[in-house]
C-alpha cells in the first residue's frame, strides 16, 4: 500500500535529512549576530562609527534604499511565515516546544531568520536614509492583513514554497550587497551578504527536504510542485497591499535586483536541481504535470520576451519609505549626467 504523507515525512530516512539541517544549523552563540556589523554604542568610538556608516550610505541612491527597505520589511515579517510554517499538517510545531526533528528545524530556521530583520532595521534606523515611521506603519499593515502562500496547509507545496523563495531572497539580497560594495559601502556590502549566506543554506535545506521526498513519493511530489508553481509564487510583502507590492516590484525590476527573468531561472534551477526530466515511477497525471513543467520555462520566456521591462526614469511615483532629500530625480542626474536637460516632469 502507498505510504501516506505522514508516513514520508516521518520516515526514518526523511527524519535523517531533516536532523542533520538542524544539527547543522548552528547554535546563536556559535554564529554572527547583528551587532557584530553594527556601530558599537557602548565604545568611545561611537559616533565615528555612526558617522562613517552614514556617509558611506550617501554613495547609494535613494531607489536602492527603498528595495533595501522592502528587504527589511520583507524580513520582519517574519511572524506571518512562523503562523503559516505551523500551519502545515503533519510537521507543524504544535506546542511551539514540539521535539521532532521539523518542529526543531522550523525554531532553529526562524530563529536565523530574525536576525535579518533586526540587523537591516538597525542598519537602515543609523543610517538616516529612510524614513522609519512609514516603515514601522508597512510592518504593522504586513503582519496585521497576514500572509498566506495559498498552500493550502499541504506539506509538500510547503516546502515546495519555501525551496524557491528562499532562493529568490538570497538572490535580491546578494544582489545589493553587490551594489553596496561596487559603490564603496563595504561595511553595507558585508550585512547584505551574510544575509544572503543564511538565505542560500536555507534554499539548500528545503530543496533537500524535497529532493528525499521525491526519492519516496515522486508523484504526489510532482503534483505539489507543479500545484505550486500553477497557484503562484507569492511574495511575502504582498501582504503589505497591492500597491505597495507592485510599486516596489516595479523598483526592484528596474533596478535588477528580482526581476521576472530570475523568476524564470529560479523555475529552471529547480526542475535541474530535482531532476524533474529523469523521474521515475510517476503515475499518469504526474507525467502530464511533469510534461506542463519541463515546457513552462520556455513558454515563460516567451512571454517575458514580450514584456516591456521597467526602468527607473519612467517611474514617476515618489518613492516608498526613503527620506526625499536625495530623490529619484537627482539619483538620475547624478547616474545620468544630465543635471541640465532633465525637466521635472520627465522623470
Ligand atoms: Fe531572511
Ligand atoms: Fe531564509
Amino acid at each position: 500500500m502507498k505510504a501516506t504523507q505522514k508516513e514520508v515525512l516521518f520516515s526514518e530516512k526523511m527524519l535523517a535529512v531533516v536532523s542533520q539541517k538542524y544539527e547543522a544549523a548552528k547554535e546563536p552563540k556559535e554564529t554572527w549576530a547583528p551587532t557584530d556589523f553594527l556601530p558599537n554604542f557602548a565604545s568611545s568610538t561611537w559616533q565615528e562609527e555612526v558617522k562613517e556608516l552614514q556617509d558611506n550610505s550617501r554613495n547609494l541612491s535613494d531607489p536602492f534604499f527603498m528595495a533595501l527597505a522592502g528587504n527589511m520589511i520583507t524580513e520582519e515579517g517574519l511572524p506571518t511565515f512562523l503562523t503559516w510554517i505551523n500551519q502545515n499538517d503533519h510537521i507543524a510545531d504544535r506546542s511551539g516546544v514540539d521535539d521532532h526533528a521539523w518542529a526543531k528545524w522550523a525554531r532553529a530556521w526562524t530563529a536565523e531568520e530574525n536576525k535579518h530583520g533586526d540587523i537591516l532595521h538597525k542598519y537602515l534606523y543609523l543610517s538616516g536614509r529612510v524614513d522609519m515611521r512609514t516603515i514601522e506603519i508597512t510592518i504593522g499593515e504586513f503582519i496585521r492583513n497576514g500572509f498566506t502562500t495559498k498552500s493550502l496547509n499541504d506539506p509538500y507545496r510547503g516546502i515546495i514554497f519555501t525551496s524557491f523563495q528562499e532562493r529568490g531572497t538570497r538572490i535580491s539580497h546578494s544582489r545589493l550587497g553587490f551594489e553596496a560594495k561596487k559603490a564603496g559601502d563595504e561595511s553595507l556590502g558585508k550585512i547584505c551578504q551574510v544575509v544572503a549566506a543564511d538565505e542560500g543554506r536555507h534554499e539548500a535545506v528545503y530543496q533537500s527536504f524535497v529532493q528525499e521526498v521525491f526519492n519516496q513519493d515522486p508523484s504526489q511530489m510532482m503534483l505539489a510542485f507543479t500545484e505550486t508553481i500553477k497557484t503562484g509564487i507569492t511574495m511575502p510583502l504582498s501582504a503589505a497591499g497591492k500597491d505597495t507590492f507592485e510599486f516596489f516590484s516595479k523598483v526592484t525590476e528596474a533596478l535588477g535586483m528580482y526581476t521576472y527573468g530570475d523568476y524564470i531561472e529560479i523555475l529552471e534551477f529547480l526542475l535541474k536541481r530535482w531532476n524533474i526530466d529523469k523521474l521515475e515511477g510517476l503515475d499518469d497525471t504526474a507525467e502530464k504535470a511533469r510534461d506542463y513543467m519541463c515546457l513552462l520555462p520556455e513558454r515563460l520566456k516567451k512571454i517575458a520576451s514580450r514584456k516591456k521591462p521597467w526602468l527607473l526614469e519612467n517611474i514617476k511615483e515618489p518613492l516608498l519609505w526613503v527620506n526625499q532629500e536625495d530623490s529619484l530625480v537627482s539619483h538620475l542626474q547624478t547616474k545620468r549626467g544630465q543635471l541640465e536637460s532633465l525637466q521635472l516632469d520627465q522623470v
